[in-house]
């Protein structure tokens, strides 16, 4: 019998609440049916925290988190704080758990599940076979760097500082080149190097980390290039690597080759076994509330904690194919509904594939 796995749940704002309860609900149904335990302790994050106690990261969900085995989240963020100053925005607690918990490695799985070819907005031989990575640096880059803004005479400047240190590139690529010889040994290395210094640095380091895995198979691409082949071509990318705001960005883009950004999941990794595992999207603000936001990233993202924090691939699968079943079953919350289908519920997409859950052996 395994020990008690300790998972850190932080609702957050918006559909936050209403995803990560179908999530817990598909890890309670785990403990069921593959026997393991799994200890749930909720706590705040975001803007329902800056509300109640004053701080978006309060310093005992930090702890938390520093104590637990995994942390779940579902998004934090919405309209009435956007007018904040910058220390007490929402988004200040994912960054400031991402610092915090040393998380410098986001891996972002963008699959086509058979049968949503329809449910994209882009054409079907477009996207058939779409089964690809992004490994997006974390904790560097442009969100991190110091931030100004000043009043001048001519007007108020602002500046947002990016910065690169050479060991974060070289940690996040080697990791990407380890993954993508797990895979179909193609990697993607994503810059900006015709302008950006911190990119000529970015692709000097990818040069040399390339020579230790000679049998992956790399190329250079520019971000704004990569942007419009990820819509042209994108069943020929496998594993992506790229640094943070690119990443955030071609991740998004990404969920369209799937049908909803409904439906990608993420997993923050460091150099421990601690993982942090979100969707993929964020608050919702037009939705929350409602009933009817799409639960599979947050499921998906469920079984990333399986896989990659405690190990219990079965159990991963088992949630995966369940996912599968329970869409090409045609039980489709509203954002992947097919015309002339009737959209389920949040919870009832939830109870479907908690049902479908089997220990297959
Ligand atoms: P968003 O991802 O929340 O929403 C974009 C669009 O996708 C909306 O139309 C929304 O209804 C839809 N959508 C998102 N998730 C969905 C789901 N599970 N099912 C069905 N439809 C879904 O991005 P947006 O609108 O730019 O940001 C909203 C708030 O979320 C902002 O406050 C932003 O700062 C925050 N945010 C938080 C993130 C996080 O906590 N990781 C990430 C991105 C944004
Ligand atoms: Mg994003």
């Amino acid at each position: 019998m395994s020990r008690v796995k300790k998972i850190a749940v932080l609702p957050g704002d918006g559909i936050g609440p209403e995803i990560v309860d179908e999530a817990v609900k598909v890890l309670r149904q785990v403990e069921e049916v593959f026997g393991y335990s799994f200890e749930f302790e909720f706590a705040m994050a975001g803007g329902g925290a800056i509300d109640r106690v004053g701080t978006p990261l309060p310093q005992s969900t930090l702890d938390l988190c520093k104590n637990s085995d995994a942390v779940l989240l579902g998004a934090v963020g919405g309209p009435q704080w956007d007018e904040n100053p910058p220390d007490l925005r929402p988004e200040k607690a994912l960054l400031g758990l991402r610092k915090g918990l040393g998380l410098y490695s986001n891996l972002r799985p963008v699959t086509l599940f058979e049968g949503m070819e329809k449910s994209s907005t882009l054409r079907p031989e477009v996207i058939a076979g779409v089964d690809l990575v992004v490994v997006r640096e974390l904790t560097g880059g442009i969100y991190f760097g110091e931030k100004t803004r000043v009043k001048t005479e001519e007007g108020e400047v602002a500046t947002d500082l990016l910065i690169y240190h050479e060991h974060e590139i070289e940690r996040i690529v080697r990791l990407a080149f380890q993954i993508a010889r797990g895979r179909s040994k193609r990697l993607t290395s994503v810059d900006k190097a015709n302008v950006l210094e911190s990119s000529r640095l970015w692709r000097s380091v990818v040069q040399r980390v390339a020579k230790e895995f000679p049998d992956v198979e790399l190329e250079h691409m520019l971000v704004d290039n990569c942007a419009m082949q990820m819509v042209r071509r994108p069943a020929e990318f496998d594993v992506i690597v790229t640094e943070n705001m690119f990443g955030d960005i071609l991740s998004d883009e990404a969920a369209i080759l799937t049908g909803s950004i409904g439906m990608l999941p993420s997993a923050s990794l460091g150099e421990g076994s601690l993982g942090l595992y979100e969707p993929v999207h964020g608050s919702a603000p037009d939705i929350a509330g409602q009933g009817v936001a799409n639960p599979s990233a947050t499921i998906l993202s469920a079984a990333m904690m399986l896989r990659h924090t405690f190990g219990y691939e079965e159990a991963a699968q088992s949630i995966e194919n369940a996912v599968r079943t329970v869409l090409r079953r045609g039980h489709r919350t509203p954002d992947i509904a097919l015309s002339g289908q009737m959209a389920v519920s949040t919870e009832e997409f939830g109870d479907r594939v908690a049902e479908e859950l089997v220990h297959f052996e």
